[in-house]
This record gives C-alpha cells, sequence and structure tokens, in this order.
C-alpha cells in the first residue's frame, strides 16, 4: 500500500506570501480573501481616538486580525519590537505610546511594505520608529532588548511557528510581554487545506489548532496571562469562508509573559 502525503512548498509559500502583502501596500483597494483598512480597524476595536494619529496610506493597508495594544500596555519608555509590522499602523501606535523616549523596531520580509512603512515613518516624524528587513523566525535584533513583543496575523503566516515564538523570547527581557493577534483553528486543518500555499498566504492555510498554538507558546518560555476571542474578524471570499466554517478558524487577542 502506498501513501501519499502532500507536501507544504514552503519557497512556494514564501514567494506568494510576498507577492499578496507586496499588493495590500501597493493596491490596497484590491478585493483580497480577507479585509483591510480602516473599516477593519475599528470593527476589530481600535479606539476611534487612535485612528487619526495614523496617516491614511498606512491605515488603507492595515491587514491585521484582532485588536491587542491594550493588552500590551506600552508606556513611554518602551522598547517595542513589531513582527510582521507591514505598512506599519500598529508600529505607529506603539511608537504614540512608548513616544520619543522609547523606541520600536518592525520586522518584515516584505520590500514594498517595508518600503511604505519608512516613508510613513518619515512623514509622520516618527523618529523612534525603525523598519528592519528580516524573517519573523529569525529577527535581526539583540538579545533581551525588548519590553514588548507585538505582532497581527503574521504568526499564521510561519511554517516554523516554535522558531517564531523562540525569536520573541529570546528579544524580551525577562517579565518582557508578549502580545499579539492571530488566527487559530478548533480543529487541525486538513493536508489539502495546509498544503495550500493561496489559503496559506491568505491566513488561513496555516493556522494552527488553538491547544497546540498555546502549548507551544508556553514551550518557548511563555505564561499565557490573558486569551480572548475576536469574532469581530471574518474571512471575505467564498472558500475562505468555507474552511473557517467546517474547522472553526478564529481571530483570537492574547497576552503572554516571558518567564
Ligand atoms: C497579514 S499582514 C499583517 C501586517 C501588519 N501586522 C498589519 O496588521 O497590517 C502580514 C505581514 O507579515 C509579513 N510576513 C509574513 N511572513 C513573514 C515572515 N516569515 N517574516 C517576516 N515577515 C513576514 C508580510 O510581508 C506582511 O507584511
Amino acid at each position: 500500500m502506498t501513501t501519499t502525503t502532500q507536501q507544504l512548498d514552503t519557497s512556494e509559500l514564501e514567494q506568494r506570501v510576498k507577492r499578496m502583502y507586496e499588493q495590500v501596500a501597493l493596491e490596497p483597494e484590491h478585493e483580497f480573501h480577507f479585509e483591510t483598512g480602516r473599516a477593519l480597524a475599528a470593527r476589530l476595536g481600535y479606539p476611534p481616538a487612535d485612528l487619526p494619529l495614523i496617516l491614511e496610506p498606512a491605515l488603507v493597508s492595515f491587514a491585521g486580525v484582532g485588536y491587542f495594544l491594550d493588552l500590551a500596555a506600552i508606556a513611554p519608555g518602551d522598547s517595542v519590537l513589531d513582527l510582521g509590522s507591514g505598512s506599519g499602523t500598529d508600529s505607529f501606535l506603539a511608537a504614540t505610546a512608548t513616544t520619543k523616549a522609547g523606541h520600536v523596531v518592525g520586522i518584515d520580509m516584505t520590500d514594498q511594505q517595508l518600503r511604505k512603512a519608512r516613508r510613513l515613518a518619515a512623514a509622520a516624524g516618527f523618529t523612534q520608529v525603525e523598519f528592519r528587513a528580516g524573517y519573523i523566525e529569525h529577527p535581526p535584533v539583540d538579545a533581551h532588548a525588548f519590553d514588548c513583543v507585538i505582532s497581527n496575523g503574521v504568526v499564521n503566516l510561519s511554517p516554523n511557528k516554535p522558531a517564531v515564538f523562540a525569536a520573541a523570547a529570546r528579544a524580551l527581557r525577562p517579565g518582557g510581554r508578549l502580545a499579539l493577534a492571530d488566527i487559530v483553528t478548533a480543529r487541525p486543518l486538513p493536508e489539502g487545506v495546509t498544503c495550500d500555499a493561496a489559503l496559506w498566504a491568505a491566513c488561513i492555510g496555516g493556522a494552527m489548532q488553538r491547544d497546540r498554538y498555546r502549548e507551544v507558546i508556553e514551550t518557548a518560555g511563555f505564561r499565557i496571562e490573558a486569551w480572548r476571542e475576536n469574532p469581530e474578524y471574518k474571512f471575505v471570499s467564498e472558500r475562505a469562508d468555507n474552511a473557517t466554517q467546517k474547522y472553526g478558524v478564529t481571530s483570537v487577542s492574547l497576552l503572554a509573559r516571558r518567564r
């Protein structure tokens, strides 16, 4: 008897993810499998008073999946690392909270996202923010240099989630916070979904079963302190929505503390 096991082609995945988020940066009005922009941020619970602090070109390319900055509780003077910073919405809000007494480093692998975020940081005078090219699995930052690691809608895109959480633990000082929003599932996804690079790039195919996700975070050296569901987050296309219904794909926000 022969068994065929499908495998995700990770280099194809990286190219697809880059192409998709390049388009999110350059043509945000395009229709994606997922929602983007100001209306999404408002529905996810970003405080109305915060949205005017963000330049419109950053906000139109916002592609997050939940609000979590209340959990992050960023204070003036904090150092913050944003894993998968995209066009910069969360990095800019974090920078408003750190003030110029603090520092924010955003990491992204997609050139057009980085270029846009850097241009907008300069235009808005966010001198405390810097965007670096890199991968969230091994971000180019010093060990124990940050008070808080944030991320929005990104870890699900990584084929190596243990490496991402290990990198977050390495970047944080002991007692530092990890606050993020991400996509998880109630039931493990079948190979037909996890090996589909298009569904993966749309933030579905890479979503991990929630208990396993918590375990991976705790194994990396964190204690989970808060976990909440974001029922406001919805996928747009029928194909994405079908997988969502069938496997219980949902958005969550969480706070974890480095032990
Ligand atoms: C869903 S978007 C979210 C962007 C941003 N956090 C936001 O809320 O608008 C995912 C971002 O993560 C980046 N990304 C995905 N996988 C990555 C990886 N392994 N390393 C670095 N960046 C990655 C993509 O280029 C994209 O900008």
